[in-house]
């Protein structure tokens, strides 16, 4: 059974480990991710944006997700990933999700808290649980860019009134990470997060985390990061294996063959990231 993410993020919270959110896009990086995570025994969450659902549609990828969970016995979330408009959220959470991001981050604070606020009076009511974003990353993940100087940090006085406000179940920081690879290593803003965690009781969340070295995201988990989000390094693998594959075996023609190489390369680095989040034997 598809779970919401309230008890895998407290459970992870009050033991100082991280759920793993991995964004996926079709059946093989899906099978990827939970044929790891159950081998490892570690809950997860799969991450889909709106252009994943745009690409591979919302009822394939709830149904493909839904037959994960009943063959695997750890929990697994389908999780909506930067969700901007409460239709798109309504669509899936009808079709069973019950783990959703809004993010209106883009948006002045109060707006950002009414749009939250409708999404988790409805979301609750459903049983599913809400992710929200107070603060703004940089970079580009899917069709959402921001720009270096449009980003900003979050503030830990504006984050508590943000959750007391919206009642959500996570929130999401932007502490100096971004979408994508970085150019130079970034410098996280552990004191703020520090802050924030002084101030929110609720279980954090970390965008961006592709390009943070393990001991950086071991410093978040100690200040109260629940779960890590991880998109560009397992793409990178992926089609590196099946470009690899494809030019040594030009008349390669058979998905079955072409992509097997792919889900594997992926594998290996979704076992790091779970080794890196500590979910590691919790279930
Ligand atoms: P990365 O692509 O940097 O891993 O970011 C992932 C993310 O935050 C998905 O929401
Ligand atoms: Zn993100
Ligand atoms: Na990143």
């Amino acid at each position: 059974r598809i779970v919401n993410t309230k008890e895998m993020l407290l459970d992870a919270q009050k033991n100082k480990y991280a759920v793993p959110a991995f964004n996926i896009h079709n059946l093989e990086t899906i099978q990827a991710v939970v044929e790891t995570a159950y081998e490892m025994r570690s809950p997860v969450i799969l991450a889909a944006t709106p252009g994943t659902f745009q690409y591979a549609g919302r009822d394939y990828i709830q149904a493909i997700v839904e037959a994960a969970a009943k063959k695997y016995d750890i929990p697994i979330a389908l999780h909506l990933d930067h969700h901007e408009k409460f239709e798109d959220i309504v669509e899936s959470v009808e079709l069973g999700t019950k783990s959703v991001m809004i993010d209106a981050s883009r948006l002045p604070f109060e707006e950002n808290v009414r749009l939250v606020k409708r999404v988790v009076d409805y979301a609750h009511a459903k049983g599913a649980t809400v992710e929200a974003e107070l603060g703004r990353l940089g970079g580009q993940e899917d069709d959402l860019t921001v720009a270096e100087e449009d980003s900003f940090y979050t503030d830990p006085d504006a984050a508590a009134e943000f959750v007391e406000r919206t009642g959500i179940d996570s929130l999401a920081v932007a502490i100096g990470t971004a979408h994508g690879l970085y150019k130079s290593e970034p410098k996280l803003d552990f004191e703020r997060l520090e802050k924030i965690q002084e101030k929110v009781k609720i279980p954090l969340v970390l965008h961006g985390a592709s390009g943070i070295p393990e001991e950086d995201v071991r410093k978040c988990i100690e200040r109260g990061i629940a779960k890590v989000n991880i998109a560009t390094e397992l793409k990178i693998p992926f089609s590196d294996a099946l470009r690899k594959y494809l030019l040594e075996h030009p008349d390669a023609n058979d998905p079955r063959k072409y992509m097997s190489p792919a889900k594997q390369a992926m594998k290996r680095v979704v076992r790091e990231k779970i080794r890196m989040c500590m979910s590691e034997n919790r279930f």
